[in-house]
């Protein structure tokens, strides 16, 4: 009786379970399907250690690694990443440089590891005005992983909101002068599916690193109802735990979608 107590009390704290034990509490409730993350702090982290800046992004980018794989064993179906925005191009040369560099390091680095897991790459942003070797790199990427039915790892490349919805109600309006779409069929699910995320239901679950509290023009017609988690954690210091503290959060949350 006393052990099934001890037992039951345990389960109540997740801090006091190991890590396995946690990740096994956590898959017996509904797991949030699309998770997607402003990995922020990338500078911080490297400032604090007298380090480039440069060096905290390319540490992040190994965070994404080891973060994807902790979603993917977790049975989380999307996790969409903010890599660079549009408003990102306002940073040093060096800096934005180095920025478009990672998808290719990191694309030929864990490619393989990937595919072997079953991982779709896709790619969510202004494709025109990126460098033809960052393109060519996820283009490899998108191509060969096509057809994996793993985890959809969305990269938001060169994306804005904001630029995302003109963009869409630009298309929209091209399709209904050429007859296509009637105005009165324009619904919610339509608009959606002009957006650069179409295709992927909307997150469950917003991680935003760093401790900073803002969206930062990060998909704001798609985080209408999403659960939000902050944490101060710097981004290259982000771990499987954090991740799992982050969806524990989102398992205690009552969604009602402005019901009751
Ligand atoms: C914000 O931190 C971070 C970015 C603008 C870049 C994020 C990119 C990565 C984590 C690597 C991406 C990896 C791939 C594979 C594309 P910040 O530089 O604004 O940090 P700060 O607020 O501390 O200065």
């Amino acid at each position: 009786m006393l052990r099934k107590l001890q037992a039951w009390k345990k389960s109540q704290d997740p801090k006091r379970l190991s890590l396995s034990e946690r990740k096994e509490q956590l898959k017996q409730q509904p797991v949030p399907e699309h998770i997607a993350i402003i990995m922020d702090g990338n500078g911080r982290w490297a400032q604090k250690r007298a380090l480039p800046r440069m060096m905290g992004h390319h540490e992040g980018m190994k965070v994404v690694r080891q973060i994807t794989k902790a979603a993917n064993e977790l049975g989380v179906k999307a996790l969409t990443l903010y890599a660079f925005s549009t408003e990102n191009w306002k940073r040093p040369k060096v800096e934005v440089e180095f920025l478009m560099k990672l998808p290719e390091e990191f694309l030929t680095t864990f490619l393989p590891e990937l595919i072997e897991e079953n991982v779709q790459v896709r790619i969510m942003g202004e494709k025109s005005e990126l460098p033809a070797h960052t393109l060519r790199a996820v283009e490899k990427a998108i191509n060969e992983t096509k057809e994996n039915t793993g985890l959809i790892l969305n990269f938001a490349l060169n994306y804005g909101s904001r630029h995302e919805i003109i963009r869409a109600v630009q298309s929209l309006i091209k399709d209904a002068e050429a007859g296509k779409v009637d105005s009165s069929v324009i619904s919610e699910e339509m608009f959606s599916s002009y957006l650069m995320s179409s295709g992927l239901q909307d997150p469950d679950l917003l991680i935003r690193t760093s401790g900073e509290l803002r969206l930062s023009n990060f998909m704001l017609w798609q985080l209408a109802y999403t659960e939000f988690w902050f944490t101060d954690v710097l981004w290259p210091d982000f771990r499987e735990i954090h991740l799992i503290e982050a969806i524990e959060a989102f398992q205690t949350r009552g969604r009602r979608f402005g019901g009751v």
